[in-house]
């Protein structure tokens, strides 16, 4: 295995470009996942409020003797939190469950719901200590913009669903203008899209360094400076999915994937009235 390279955030602080994310993974079983993934080498783990499992995560990482320093903790702000008094509550929350005197990477999850209170208390956790880089999740180009332009520190980190079908091409020179990376959620097409790991294309050009659709997929993301975090429950694809350090695509296999793009901006419209009002009327 080789070590997950890492990527520069705004403020300086280094993040590895590729983790282990916690969505959907049960709680009860989410400290096991965390130490099987920790035990093949990752040092990132994506968690959320809102997996309920930031305990598991905590609990493995406290067992696992590895030192705090070298792992990266990831954790976000969920809606019914947002807002600068209970976003601060959550903050000390997370800390306690995840057994840690400071978050790596705390993201506001969606864009909805008072997130300029939640972005005051995040950026006093970050003056404090309490959190070494602040982002956000799932602002789509629209409302990064309105966002990053009111608030005093920038995002540093924006998650969005990203992957070899869903490139969010679109939102990266605003991006790069503010200074802020991508990280993908559902790198390896999640709940969101299929046909990512069983591709043809994908599957082909793996053939060539000895790897699979998913390897190449994980790759090609990183490859662009795009952090990348995908999930699994099975060791074996664990493994599979950190080890694609030892190989580079070229050029034009790179502009080959880029032709797989079927929806830019993500399967979700996030300014869709039904699913904003499911959204705050479920978790506001
Ligand atoms: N910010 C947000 O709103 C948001 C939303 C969604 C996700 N996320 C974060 O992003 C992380 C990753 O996204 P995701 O979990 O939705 O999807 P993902 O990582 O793209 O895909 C996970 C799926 O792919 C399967 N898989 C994993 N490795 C594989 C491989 N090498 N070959 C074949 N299949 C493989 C997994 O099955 P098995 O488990 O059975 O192996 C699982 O069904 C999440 O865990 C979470 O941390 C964030």
């Amino acid at each position: 295995m080789t070590n997950p390279k890492t990527i520069q955030l705004s403020n300086g602080v280094e993040m590895p470009l590729l983790g282990y994310g916690v969505f959907l993974v049960p709680p009860a079983e989410a400290e096991r996942f965390v130490s099987d993934a920790l035990n093949v080498g990752y040092r990132m783990i994506d968690t959320a409020q809102a997996y309920y499992n930031e305990e598991g995560v905590g609990a493995a990482i406290r067992k696992s003797g590895i030192a705090r320093q070298d792992l990266f903790l990831v954790t976000k702000v969920w809606i019914s939190n947002n807002g600068e008094a209970r976003a601060a509550a959550s903050i000390d929350e997370s800390l306690r469950k995840l057994q840690t005197d400071y978050i790596d990477l705390l993201l506001i999850h969606q864009a909805y719901g008072d997130v300029f209170g939640s972005w005051r208390a995040m950026e006093k956790a970050y003056k404090e200590g309490k959190v070494r880089a602040i982002g956000v999740s799932n602002f789509q180009e629209a409302r990064f913009f309105d966002f990053a332009h009111y608030v005093d520190i920038k995002p540093m980190v924006n998650q969005l669903q990203c992957n070899a079908l869903v490139q969010q091409q679109g939102i990266e020179p605003l991006l790069k203008k503010n200074d802020c990376r991508m990280m993908a959620w559902g790198p390896l097409g999640g709940q969101g899209v299929d046909g990512i790991v069983h591709s043809d294309l994908l599957a082909n050009i793996g053939s060539h360094y000895g790897k699979s659709a998913a390897q190449v997929a994980l790759r090609w993301l990183t490859q662009r400076g795009i952090v990348a975090i995908p999930k699994s429950t099975h060791l074996q694809r664990m493994e599979q999915n950190i080890n694609i350090f030892d190989f580079t695509l070229t050029d034009a296999e790179m502009t080959q994937i880029a032709t797989l793009n079927q929806h830019d901006t993500g399967t979700i419209n996030f300014a869709d009235m039904q699913f904003v009002k499911h959204l705050i009327e479920t978790y506001g």
